[in-house]
């Protein structure tokens, strides 16, 4: 397969690198890195250690616009800008499939691209992108890829079936929506906390006074979700939630990362998103708004 990656960063730049094992692979990405893979390679280090030379380009200008897949893989506050990129050049019959977290990406990809094109995954691989060129796999995880619709076509089967081809382990669902949700669900509750407080995400069930307040913020993000015809029992989002904590406890989440570098986070399209919904709903959404504003007052707005 032609593979491209929009947005080689620390997920996409993983990803790439496993499927170049098999496959033709262009990594869209920044100058930096895009110099230094073209220099040295990419290496991969960590739970996966491979060094490869995938091709590589500072835009999507510079690719073959006949490509069989594209990974969107970049952070959801530049989902509008890279889909504008790609609606000029890319063909009307290439499945773009993101990998990103947080709520409305599709729908932003879908302003510039048929959403017919568009699928959607979740992923819980950890990767930590530490410097130019190298990429760092912090954790084994599952990959959920999906149809919008729900049906199992015959491109998602291709695309489930390349990724556990080169051992990205994978299996379509039926409600990929649903499972975009879900996880927004956990991450408002653990992602904003660990940022505001810096703190590791297990450090969150240490303290009964911050357990409590991931049980509530996991129960309102539940009822906002609710409004949305899912999920069905808060009760299990924050058992799930608890248990996600578990099993990343000496994680640091993508969000505190981002503040300790001075970067923008995902905080809009997560606990954002989530009291926009809300609103809309006329449900509670006090918790979300106040995390929401908590985070955002340490980053930079722009
Ligand atoms: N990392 C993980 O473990 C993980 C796991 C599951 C899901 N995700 C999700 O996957 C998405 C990506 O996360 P990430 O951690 O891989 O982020 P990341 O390391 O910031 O990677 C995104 C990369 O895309 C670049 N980029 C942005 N717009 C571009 C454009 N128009 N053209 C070329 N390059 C562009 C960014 O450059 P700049 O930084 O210079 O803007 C950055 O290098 C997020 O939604 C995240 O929540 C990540």
């Amino acid at each position: 397969m032609n593979i491209v990656v929009m947005g080689s960063g620390a997920i996409g730049s993983l990803f790439g690198a496993l499927l170049s094992t098999k496959h033709t692979v262009t990594l869209i990405g920044r100058h930096d890195h895009v110099h230094a893979i073209k220099t040295d390679g990419l290496r991969i280090h960590g739970k996966t250690e491979v060094v490869v030379r995938p091709s590589v380009a500072k835009s999507i200008k510079e690719v073959y616009p006949l490509i069989d897949l594209l990974l969107f893989t970049v952070k959801s506050y530049d989902t509008l800008i890279a889909s504008r990129q790609l609606a000029l050049h890319i063909d009307e019959q290439t499945p773009i499939l993101s990998l990103q977290n947080g709520l409305g990406n599709v729908e932003k990809i879908s302003r510039f691209i048929p959403q017919r094109q568009i699928l959607a995954g979740v992923t819980t691989h950890g990767s930590i992108f530490p410097k130019p060129g190298t990429i760092y796999h912090t954790g084994f995880g599952d990959t959920t890829i999906g149809e919008i619709h729900g049906k199992t076509t015959g491109r998602v089967q291709q695309i489930c079936d390349t990724f556990n081809e080169v051992g990205i382990t994978t299996t379509i669902s039926k409600n990929i929506v649903a499972a975009l949700w879900e996880k927004s669900i956990i991450n408002s509750s653990i992602n904003p906390l660990t940022a505001f407080f810096q703190c590791k995400n297990g450090s969150l069930l240490q303290n009964p006074l911050l357990e409590s307040i991931v049980e509530r913020v996991c129960e309102e993000s539940t009822a906002i979700a609710q409004t949305n015809g899912f999920p069905p029992s808060s009760q299990n989002m924050v058992q799930k939630t608890k248990q996600v904590i578990c099993e990343t406890a000496h994680n640091q989440s993508s969000m505190l990362q981002s503040i300790q570098k001075g970067k923008r986070t995902e905080i809009d399209a997560i606990n954002g998103k989530l009291v926009e919904v809300g609103k809309k709903h006329h449900v509670e959404t006090t918790l979300n708004e106040l995390l929401l504003y908590l985070v955002k007052s340490r980053v930079p707005s722009t």
